[in-house]
């Protein structure tokens, strides 16, 4: 049932703020500490791991690239992100001190079922991360962390994604909890912060009639791109997947660090360019760069659409569009950043008259290699 919604997908963004919610419920105990006893990996295991892998596909890989900078920088556990569908047929170096996170929607990608598959036979532990209660990946996975996302019928993962986001973080700042690590004040500051964040989505969703607004006006457009650096890359690259995959636009996401490698030669006047731009406060050296490179493509024509945190006046005279988004620990920002680039495909899928929840050559789950 749609809830009165048009589409499935509009029902799944706006459950966003309690899918997050779920997939909190139980994890933090009274004294703000994580509790992922489910997790079936002890806590002396998960000290011995030396080397974090991720395999996913699609929106899920990117869940798994944002994953990667929590990991790392709470951890201080290398950590490395593969499309599942890559990962077997190189040769991947693994062992038994190699935890292996596999994320699934579904439960059921064959490349990632098969990349876990490679994973156990060579002797490395798999967690998976799963939205599909008894689905395949887990049941073949040594330990499972569900997402309580509810059931997602789109076949554009939004609700979903979300949620991978939030165990992913959980998994990293559990790893960091149970191995001790210089940022032990920082890990319960973002608990905390974490514990707040389904407000934060909420109030997003409250404010985007001016997307919507802007998405028709750009129905007519042939291409968008997307920038971002640190956490803000793969929100990049998700931004453009939704729009790809919806409205059948072609959209690219970058590293804004690469610009001037080469994708500024795309940059023609007014080609829309959505920015997502770090906060200010957190890493600001990434910020000032961001807001240069704003200035260097509005200087050459592009019709910049700048997500930005409230009150981050800097990107003001270079904005055409501005969506704000609210202030949250840097690592966390995807969880917000997101969500208008969501609205912002959907809305633009049905200005240009394309079947959002189905669209063509697509299907939710994908059982083939
Ligand atoms: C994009 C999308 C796909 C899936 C991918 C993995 O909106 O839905 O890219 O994310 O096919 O699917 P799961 O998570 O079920 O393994």
């Amino acid at each position: 049932e749609k809830g009165g919604y048009d589409y499935f997908m509009l029902k799944e963004i706006a459950e966003q703020p309690k899918a997050v919610a779920d997939t909190l419920l139980g994890r933090i105990d009274a004294a703000g500490s994580l509790t992922l006893d489910e997790v079936r990996i002890s806590a002396s295991e998960l000290r011995e791991v030396d080397k974090v892998v991720i395999v996913a596909c699609g929106t899920a890989f990117h869940a798994g690239l944002i994953a990667k900078y929590a990991i790392e920088h709470w951890t201080r556990i290398p950590c490395e992100v593969e499309l599942a569908s890559e990962f077997r047929y190189r040769d991947p170096i693994l062992d038994q001190q190699t935890l292996v996170i596999a994320i699934s929607q579904s439960g059921e990608t064959m490349d990632t079922l098969m990349a876990l598959r490679h994973a156990r036979e060579q002797g490395a532990r798999v967690l998976a991360i799963c939205n599909t209660n008894g689905s395949t990946i887990p049941r073949e996975s040594d330990a499972v962390l569900y997402t309580h996302a509810g059931p997602e019928v789109a076949v554009a993962s939004t609700k979903a994604f979300l949620t991978q986001l939030v165990a992913c973080y959980l998994v990293a700042l559990y790893l960091g909890q149970v191995r001790g690590t210089k940022w032990g004040d920082e890990i319960h500051a973002v608990i905390r912060d974490l514990s707040q964040i389904s407000g934060e989505v909420e109030r997003v969703l409250e404010t985007m009639e001016p997307v919507r607004a802007l998405a028709r006006s750009l129905a007519h457009k042939n291409t968008v791109l997307f920038l971002g650096r640190h956490v803000g890359y793969p929100v990049a690259l998700e931004g453009a997947l939704k729009l790809k995959e919806l409205a059948y636009m072609h959209a690219e996401g970058f590293a804004a660090g690469e610009l001037k490698h080469g994708p500024i030669a795309l940059i023609e006047d007014d080609l829309p360019v959505v920015v997502v731009v770090p906060s200010p406060r957190g890493r600001s050296v990434l910020h000032d760069k961001i807001v240069s490179n704003i200035q260097e493509i509005r200087a050459r024509g592009a019709r910049t659409i700048v997500i930005a945190e409230e009150g981050d006046e800097a990107v003001v005279p270079y904005a055409d569009h501005l969506i704000w988004i609210p202030a949250t620990p840097t690592l966390l920002q995807p969880l917000v950043a997101t969500v208008p680039l969501q609205v912002f495909a959907c809305e633009l899928a049905t200005a240009r008259g394309n079947e959002v929840d189905q669209p063509r050559n697509l299907a939710k789950s994908v059982t083939v290699e």
